[in-house]
């Protein structure tokens, strides 16, 4: 039996799509290790139930509650079926005691939690909607590693994109319908699709600058 196959058989649980795992606020004792399928990271701010992240295979989620003792910051559904690894604080303990490369890796992931939170800050600070959508597709388009003058296929929906800059779906609709006539981005598959990466950089600059001097102009 192989190490990934032991270590399902020992702390292996399979959860089906749009299981509720945790809720924010909820006390928590474990943190999950996903080896198949995705996880939404949702917070709800006022009414609105904000997406923070997706995880997919490879990632964790529910660390923080047992490495500082406070609640799930949180809510965790299964966006598809998923194979989690459980694991209760002691055994995180000892495995980050025992083994320092996993401590790395998991700094490392936090840092990158970290900065992408910043970025969500920046997003937030955009005044104007359009700038702050296309900012974030600008951000997607980065992260994907989009070259110059290149087509780059982002594999959100319109709804992602409202829930991760939290504006309505019918305000982002709009801005796209107009992004997808100017042909920077193309919806006809209900996945994104960036027709030209350098096109969108352009615009974006451009966009900043309106929102940094729009007032003077
Ligand atoms: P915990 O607070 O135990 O429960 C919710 C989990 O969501 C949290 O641990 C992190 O693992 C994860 N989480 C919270 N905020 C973010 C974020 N901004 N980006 C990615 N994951 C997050």
């Amino acid at each position: 039996m192989g190490a990934e196959q032991k270590l399902f058989e020992r702390y292996g649980r399979t959860i089906p799509a749009g299981t509720l795992i945790f809720r924010e606020n909820e006390p928590g004792q474990d943190m999950y290790i996903i080896q198949g399928g995705s996880v939404k990271i949702t917070k709800r701010v006022r009414d609105i139930e904000k997406t923070l992240v997706v995880l997919d295979k490879g990632e964790f989620f529910g660390e923080m509650s047992i490495l500082n003792d406070k609640p799930r910051s949180a809510s965790a559904y299964a966006v598809e079926d998923c194979d989690l690894l459980v694991i209760d604080r002691r055994t995180f303990e000892a495995m980050i005691k025992g083994n320092p490369e996993i401590a790395l890796r998991i700094i490392k992931k936090l840092a990158a939690r970290l900065q992408e939170a910043d970025h969500q800050i920046e997003n937030l600070m955009i005044k104007d909607n359009t700038g702050r959508v296309v900012n974030h597709i600008a951000r997607l388009v980065n992260t994907a590693g989009g070259a110059r003058g290149t087509m780059v296929e982002l594999g959100v929906t319109e709804e992602d994109i409202a829930n991760m800059v939290g504006i309505p779906r019918d305000q982002v609709e709009a801005i796209l319908a107009k992004l997808a006539k100017a042909k920077m981005v193309d919806l006809s598959t209900g996945r994104l699709v960036v027709a030209d990466a350098e096109q969108l950089g352009r615009f974006t600059r451009y966009l900043d600058m309106k929102d940094s001097f729009g007032e003077l102009m």
